[in-house]
């Protein structure tokens, strides 16, 4: 395949990850703040997965889109490291930002070269990696402890 046909194909595939984010924000649960957020992660196998954040009368326990995305692919059987992207979407001016705890869940159950596909919904979109949204995380091999003296 030509350079161009497959940046076309690869183009193609983070409109309709965008798509199917913005189908999964109708199933949010926002009576606390109304606004609405969709996720849809991409499997290497081709499986989509979708989220939407399910809000709690006690604030803390809310769960974002990208989140509800992740663990119910992860509870699905779906292996950490095998998402090639995702795509989160909402009503934002600018295409939408995933929040701190995201960010350290996709760093956690992603890979640094995870496309994270950011958009909102009249058609703005930008794309960075999850090493690029949170550099110098706290990673598994953070926790690996120096050798006793
Ligand atoms: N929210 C997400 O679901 N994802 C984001 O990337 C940002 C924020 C949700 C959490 C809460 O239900 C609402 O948006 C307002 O913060």
């Amino acid at each position: 395949m030509s350079q161009k046909k497959e940046g076309m194909v690869i183009e193609e595939l983070h409109i309709r990850l965008l798509d199917k984010a913005r189908e999964a924000m109708t199933n949010a649960y926002v009576p606390y703040s109304q606004f609405r957020v969709g996720a849809a992660l991409l499997h290497e196998s081709g499986d989509i997965y979708v989220g939407c954040n399910i809000e709690n009368a006690a604030y803390g326990p809310t769960n974002c889109a990208e989140r509800t995305a992740m663990f119910s692919a992860i509870a699905q059987g779906a292996k950490p490291g095998s998402f090639p992207a995702i795509a989160v979407i909402g009503h934002t001016s600018d295409p939408i930002a995933p929040c701190g705890v995201c960010r350290q869940v996709l760093v956690e159950l992603c890979s640094p070269d995870t496309k994270v596909i950011m958009g909102n919904t009249t058609g703005d979109y930008h794309i960075m990696t999850v090493a690029e949204l949170l550099p110098g995380a706290f990673t598994p091999a953070s926790l690996q402890k120096e050798e006793q003296q």
